[in-house]
């Protein structure tokens, strides 16, 4: 069950965290039991990081923290403490979809879309870390990340796709 209320009884012990969240730096109490998940969700109103198994199987909640992807439905707020967090919020540039983005949106990579920003962050980690990967490397690294929709071939081309573009970039 989701832990989704993050406000501050006022007789629950709270820790102070400094977070930067897609370029914003946060400073703020939390309670020592709140997910990153839902801090991101209800704290921030960051609703692109989506919580569906909440068990670390789905990769639904997956961002970046200091650039290696994490599932925040495994994560407490106040280990995040000092790191620079990513969600899919931060990736359009003033409007234009970021390259991954639109080549999701180009090779139809997604049907309901709830697992979309997970595997849209888990990408970005893989193309960060391996800008040309080939097949199989592309399916180790979405292999955290369960989508019931697409049957997975469309999110592999959107990742090759993604991969040419920021070549070219
Ligand atoms: S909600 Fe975190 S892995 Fe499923
Ligand atoms: S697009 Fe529906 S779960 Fe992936």
């Amino acid at each position: 069950m989701s832990t989704d209320d993050t406000s501050v009884p006022a007789d629950r012990p709270t820790e102070e965290i400094t977070v930067t969240v897609n370029g914003e730096t946060v400073t703020t109490e939390v309670e020592p039991r709140h997910k990153l998940s839902d801090f991101l969700r209800e704290h921030l109103g960051l609703r692109g990081v989506r919580v569906g198994c909440e068990h670390g199987v789905c990769g639904a909640c997956t961002v970046l923290m200091d650039g290696d992807a994490v599932k925040s439905c495994l994560s407490y707020a106040v280990q995040a403490d000092g790191a620079e967090l990513e969600t899919v919020e931060g990736l359009a540039d003033d409007g234009s979809l970021h390259p991954i983005q639109q080549s999701f949106h180009e090779e139809h990579a997604l049907q309901c879309g709830f697992c979309t920003s997970g595997f849209v962050m888990a990408t970005k980690e893989l193309l960060n870390e391996n800008p040309d990967p080939d097949d199989e490397e592309i399916r180790e690294g979405l292999a955290d990340n369960i989508c019931r929709c697409t049957g997975y071939q469309n999110i592999y081309e959107a990742v090759n796709r993604a991969a040419d573009r920021m070549e070219d970039e």
